[in-house]
């Protein structure tokens, strides 16, 4: 399951941060639905409303930072209200402001880091203040009523970085008598992912507004085909799991790939899913290993879908009802041209069991399959409705003309076995940017990668992410040996960690003796550590010119 739509929806929200793999129709509409319902969902599993604890704010900024650049005409003066929420109660006048950018989801999504996770343990360990800060076009910062493609010009890395540093030297906290701009009060920034990346740069375009910034898991490096994005999974997964899934992945390409149309009928009816017509659309529905990037060592935020889909794929047969179809699965294996081995037979009985569970969703759902499964409905895909901004739109507008990251079977090298099929390629999984954006050029990465790439750096601009985190491919840690670690700039891979894991937190009444897990505390003392390091070596600008 790529959102979890069965189980948790707010799980589902939460882990599609930075979108996994691409969504059929009846997806989309779950996904578009539980944004909906989002916020009554939200009151029901809290024990406390957290927006009650920290209520949001606004700040009215530029829509329009970039009067000059013809890419972003016609131009506007209009405003727009930004959301975010602060926490001045371990403030001390000298204190830093520690501000986590929400990125490509609802602000108050991250309002979490700010009662228990990293905001939390920096702005006690400092007399800082904390402010979760919110992203134009997602939760409720939007600058107009839909996000019509024309609406949607303002949505681009530079003007949402303009925006940051317009907030840092302008906001005034409401209640607190004090003036905490930047640059006369030290700024430091924070970000997971894609936000992450937005804090790398922002040390690098702004620095004399940002004393320090720290990129967790940040996607400095936007790439168009990421492949990529599974060998961190295939290398750090469960071994059997993975093994289990390429065996499977091999038989379903052995077949699709070969262009056989009694085959490739007779594979579809043995899952059950005769009445997905596009091949594509078919090989789509096998992508459960998406899973891997949703789990988390907090078990507030964990999704177990993915240790589900690994137990209900591995070993030996696990749905007994099954042992009937078994020379049914032998001849599917023999026509994929795989030997006749009962592991590999296993295999696809489990994944015959466990991918049948989204037929009930499909048939609950009263469309039919090829409405339900495909990738390929336009009327979907040109809902410009704030809703589907929140479910995909807006992050799939910034993938289509700017980031990319189309995740491909495709463009694994031959001698990796992929853990998708190969038949999901670049056309087909960017059909959405044509459909959505009439964009038929590749997005241009260079928007992105002009501020450094793999090589973004700056004296007191960290990197830390896990090793084990299938967006590594995408940060400068994926090569680890490139850089020495130190405090000016630290480097810092979480063993056995997976994405941005530093960000979450627990109170100090649960944690047990595997919770946190140590290589988290450690990144976390030592991110406490440096911070209060270069918070000793700021002096207020002007200082020295003064003397
Ligand atoms: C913030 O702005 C939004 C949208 O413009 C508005 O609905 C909301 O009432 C404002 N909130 C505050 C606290 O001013
Ligand atoms: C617009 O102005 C900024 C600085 O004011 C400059 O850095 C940028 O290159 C200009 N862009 C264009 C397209 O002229
Ligand atoms: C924005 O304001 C400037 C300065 O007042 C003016 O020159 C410009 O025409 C305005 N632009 C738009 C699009 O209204
Ligand atoms: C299978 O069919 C597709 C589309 O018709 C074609 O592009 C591809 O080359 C064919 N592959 C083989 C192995 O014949
Ligand atoms: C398994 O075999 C039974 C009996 O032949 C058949 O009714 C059923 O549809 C098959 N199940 C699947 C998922 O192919
Ligand atoms: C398969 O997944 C289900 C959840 O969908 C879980 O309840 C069950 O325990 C799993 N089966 C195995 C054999 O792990
Ligand atoms: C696969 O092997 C089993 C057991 O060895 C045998 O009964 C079956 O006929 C074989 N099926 C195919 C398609 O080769
Ligand atoms: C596409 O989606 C729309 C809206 O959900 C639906 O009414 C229509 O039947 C779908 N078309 C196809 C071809 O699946
Ligand atoms: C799509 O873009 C092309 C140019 O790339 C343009 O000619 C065409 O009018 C656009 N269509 C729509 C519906 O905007
Ligand atoms: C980083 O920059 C150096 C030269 O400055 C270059 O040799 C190297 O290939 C770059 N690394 C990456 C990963 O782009
Ligand atoms: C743990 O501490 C938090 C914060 O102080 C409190 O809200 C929560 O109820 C406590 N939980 C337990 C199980 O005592």
């Amino acid at each position: 399951m790529r959102y979890s739509l069965l189980a948790g929806t707010l799980l589902g929200l939460e882990a599609a941060a930075l979108q996994l793999g691409l969504p059929t129709a009846g997806e989309l509409a779950q996904k578009v639905q539980a944004t909906k319902s989002r916020h009554s969902a939200l009151k029901k599993r809290d024990d406390v409303d957290l927006s009650v604890l920290y209520p949001p704010h606004n700040l009215s900024v530029p829509i329009d930072f970039f009067h000059n650049d013809t890419r972003y005409e016609p131009h506007t003066n209009d405003t727009f209200n930004l959301r975010y929420w602060f926490d001045a109660s371990y403030y001390k006048p000298g204190g830093p402001v520690f501000v986590l950018l929400g990125g490509e989801t609802y602000g108050d999504d991250r309002l979490p880091f700010l009662q228990k996770g990293i905001v939390h343990q920096v702005i006690e360990a400092t007399n800082g203040l904390g402010v979760i800060l919110e992203h134009r076009y997602y939760g409720e910062s939007f600058p107009y009523p839909s996000v019509s493609l024309e609406n949607l010009r303002f949505l681009s890395t530079e003007q949402a970085l303009a925006e940051v540093d317009y907030f840092a030297r302008n906001v005034k906290f409401p209640g607190i008598d004090a003036d905490l701009t930047a640059p006369n009060t030290p700024w430091i920034a924070y970000g997971g992912s894609y936000a992450g990346a937005q804090t790398a740069f922002l040390r690098v375009v702004y620095p004399e507004t940002f004393w320090g910034t720290i990129a967790s898991s940040g996607v400095t490096e936007a790439i168009y085909d990421y492949w990529e994005y599974f060998e961190p999974i295939r290398q750090y997964g469960p071994p059997d799991c993975i093994s289990a899934t390429q065996s499977f992945i091999s038989v379903l390409d052995g077949i699709l790939l070969k262009n056989n149309t009694a085959a490739i009928k007779q594979l579809k009816d043995a899952f059950g899913f005769g009445g997905v017509t596009n091949n594509q659309d078919f090989a789509n529905i096998f992508t459960d290993i998406y899973g891997w990037q949703s789990t988390n060592w907090d078990p507030e935020v964990n999704s177990p879908s993915f240790y589900n889909y690994c137990t209900n794929i591995t070993g030996s047969l696990n749905f007994p009802d099954l042992e009937a179809n078994r020379s049914t699965a032998a001849s599917l294996v023999a026509a994929a041209g795989k030997g006749n081995d009962t592991a590999t037979v296993d295999a696809v009985l489990n994944a015959i069991g466990w991918y049948g569970r989204k037929l009930t969703s499909q048939r609950s759902s009263g469309l039919t399959q090829d409405q339900y499964f495909t990738a390929l409905n336009d009327t979907q895909w040109e809902d410009d409705s704030l809703d589907a901004a929140n479910a995909y739109r807006s992050w799939n507008y910034q993938v289509c003309t700017e980031w990319g990251y189309i995740q491909t079977g495709s463009g694994a090298p031959a001698d990796i076995q992929p853990l998708i099929s190969r038949t999901l390629d670049l056309e087909y999984l960017t059909y959405f940017c044509r459909a959505s954006y009439n964009r038929t050029e590749p997005p241009d990465v260079e928007k992105v990668n002009k501020y450094g790439g793999f090589n973004t750096s700056y004296p007191r601009l960290a990197h830390i992410g896990g090793n084990a985190d299938p967006w590594r491919p995408a940060t400068p840690l994926w090569y680890p040996d490139a850089k020495k670690d130190s405090i000016k700039e630290p480097w810092l891979l979480i063993s056995h960690g997976v994405h941005h894991w530093e960000e979450n937190g627990i109170f100090p009444n649960e944690t047990t003796p595997t919770l946190p897990p140590y290589p988290v505390i450690y990144a976390q003392q030592y991110l406490k550590n440096f911070v209060i390091d270069w918070l000793s070596d700021w002096e207020k600008p002007g200082y020295f010119a003064e003397l």
